[in-house]
């Protein structure tokens, strides 16, 4: 169905996230016929530009950001041409009569939507701002990026000051980890196959894997991910979002509550640690000069933004429990940083050893089946089986993957997270937004390793490596290893 028209009004709209995901993938939809005529985007931010040189900065940002098959000289001038741009400063009167003119006769059609990309610190100003131009209608709508604060407190507070503006059902936190096709897909993987459902508990898995790994560096963004660290930009959203829809129980829905209801279960279920826990289950970490994918890279403390002696983290491993019946007594070992040997996040469970063998002499090659979801790059499902292997010498046992690749079976393209997510807020669909409450929960269970690290420093690993060492004794102290891609040359 073609949605509503709307005016998206981007606050940040020169920043690094404008740039390089919300334009494009606003192009893209409006590429693919999703955006009505009408509808506008107005960039807003303190620097004084005219429209034409804003313009400008958009398509080549476009074309930077699309694939080359993708982009079409026509629709993209007609992209450019829904163009506005504003020059606001959100802690001053300046510019903001400027902004409200734009509203002018225009009323709750189109769908009225302010994204904030910016600091979060500025959430609160600029909401005020808003309201006092008179441009919060009871319909309009109010994209929040994360970080939501950078603790419990912090984040309470901005959710006070956006909430004294807008109504909670007005807001939309966005977490682009909920906007890929994979991780929407564990929710097809759990509640549409009759097959995982029955042992998809403590009894049957043995413990969850989730890694996010990156190459990159901090990417010119230094200064805020100075003050964030791996565990705020990655580990209090996007991993705990993963371990949310591994752990919940079944929503009675899709619709309006529902699935938000289950995962705030999930994070108020997460036990919390104490000082002994922290000191024995996380394992923060900060790299040091080494090199990604064949380039020297320089050590975190040298890259442009960052003091010297820093003490920020760019990695992070831990254990994690989830008090529950369902899932009491089973790990979910969680990774992610910086600089690391390739791009790669999945999620792995380990099912339990089969609890008699007849297979004599097989002991060593049995292994416990596991299930492998890849959510980037080369998004499938694979589960690894055991099987005989062919040929006439008896009983040898080999395990093999039984292997659904997205591209191979659906051959189509995948939409990148922001343009599923940028239209829900036009649809007016918050299932895959986060909800205040979980925010804060989230936050709540973090603050504890927040605490606990006050006097940790981060051990150092050398760029292009999995970490440091200690990340692989989390996990081997127990009996266990880090699942490595052995088979993923294996042909379908
Ligand atoms: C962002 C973090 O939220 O997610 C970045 O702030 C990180 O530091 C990015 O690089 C990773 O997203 P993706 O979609 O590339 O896995």
């Amino acid at each position: 169905a073609p949605l509503p028209a709307f005016d998206y009004t981007v606050f940040g709209g020169t920043g690094d996230l404008a740039l390089r995901k919300l334009l494009p993938a606003l192009y893209l939809r409006d590429r693919a016929g999703q955006v009505a005529a009408g509808s506008r985007i107005i960039a807003v931010s303190r620097s004084v530009l005219d429209l034409a040189d804003y313009r400008k900065k958009a398509e080549a940002a476009v074309r930077r950001h699309v694939a080359a098959d993708e982009l079409d000289d026509a629709l993209l001038a007609r992209f450019v041409e829904r163009l506005d741009y504003v020059s606001v400063n959100a802690t001053s009167s300046e510019g903001w009569s400027d902004l409200a003119e734009r509203f002018v006769g225009r009323g709750d059609e189109p769908v009225r939507i302010f994204y904030l990309a910016t600091s979060p610190s500025l959430f609160g100003p600029i909401c005020d701002r808003l309201k006092a131009a008179g441009l919060v209608t009871p319909a309009a709508r109010v994209v929040l990026e994360k970080p939501i604060g950078r603790d419990l407190a912090s984040a309470r507070a901005i959710n006070e000051q956006v909430g004294a503006v807008f109504a909670e059902s007005q807001i939309y936190r966005i977490d682009h980890y909920l906007g890929k096709e994979t991780v929407q897909n564990l929710l097809a993987l759990r509640f549409a196959n009759s097959l995982f459902e029955p042992l998809w508990n403590a009894n049957h898995i043995d413990h969850v894997q989730i890694t996010v790994a990156e190459t990159v560096g901090v990417e010119g963004r230094g200064d805020y991910y100075d003050h964030s660290g791996a565990l705020r930009d990655m580990v209090q959203n996007h991993l705990l979002q993963l371990v949310c829809l591994v752990g919940m129980e079944s929503p009675v829905s899709l619709l309006q509550e529902a699935v938000r209801d289950e995962k705030l279960k999930v994070l108020r279920s997460l036990k919390p640690m104490g000082p002994e826990e922290v000191g024995a289950c996380t394992v923060r970490g900060q790299y040091r000069a080494g090199a990604v994918t064949g380039g020297a890279v320089p050590a975190y403390a040298d890259e442009p933004g960052i003091p010297t002696g820093s003490t920020t983290e760019t990695f992070v491993a831990l254990k994690l429990e989830i008090a529950n019946w369902r899932w009491a007594g089973v790990p979910f070992y969680l990774r992610t940083g910086k600089r690391l040997p390739a791009k790669m996040s999945e999620i792995v469970i380990q099912f339990r050893p089969i609890p008699h063998s007849i297979f004599p002499g097989s002991a060593g090659e049995l292994q416990a089946n596991r299930l492998i979801v890849r959510l980037q790059p080369d998004e499938s499902i694979r589960l690894h089986l055991m099987t005989k292997e062919p040929g006439p010498g008896g009983m040898r046992l080999r395990q093999a993957p039984l292997n659904l690749s997205f591209a191979e079976t659906f051959g189509a393209r995948f939409p990148d997270a922001y343009e599923r997510l940028l239209m829900d807020v036009v649809r007016g669909n918050p299932t895959l937004f986060m909800r205040r409450d979980e925010v804060e929960a989230a936050w709540a269970w973090a603050e504890t390793i927040l605490e606990g690290w006050k006097t940790q420093q981060p051990k150092p690993y050398i760029a292009g490596t999995w970490g440091p060492s200690q990340a692989i004794a989390l996990i081997e102290r127990d009996g266990r290893t880090w699942h490595e891609d052995d088979l993923s040359n294996t042909p379908f």
